[in-house]
């Protein structure tokens, strides 16, 4: 797994859900109730942009149609059966991290 350094965003006290491009990836930035976390910035279901979204009982829900998605795992709620990616993510003196693993870290299970 690689770790990438996300730029231009300094983690805050307040609430966000930021969408950033890292290692390739679109992916959403969220700061919620205190926590980071990093998962796939595209609702699988129609394609809408999930940083329009916002975050409820630890979920983040897109504004299209409503689908939720759990914040640590990327699960969608039940009756979806779907899900989005969810990256761990790290803060380091100041500076957000997010760990992206390549098709060669999968294949191989490094
Ligand atoms: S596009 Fe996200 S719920 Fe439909």
């Amino acid at each position: 797994m690689k770790w990438y350094a996300v730029p231009d965003l300094n983690p805050s006290a307040e609430p966000f859900i930021k969408k950033v491009k890292v290692g390739g990836k679109n992916i959403c930035i969220v700061n919620y109730e205190g926590k980071l976390y990093a998962v796939g910035a595209t609702c699988p279901h129609a394609g809408a942009e999930l940083s329009g979204g916002w975050c409820k009982e630890g979920k983040i829900i897109c504004p299209f149609h409503r689908y939720s998605y759990d914040l640590k795992t990327g699960k969608g709620s039940p009756g979806q059966n779907d899900f989005i990616d969810s990256y761990p993510i790290e803060l380091r003196d100041g500076e957000i991290f997010v760990g992206i693993e390549s098709f060669w870290d999968k294949v191989f299970g490094q």
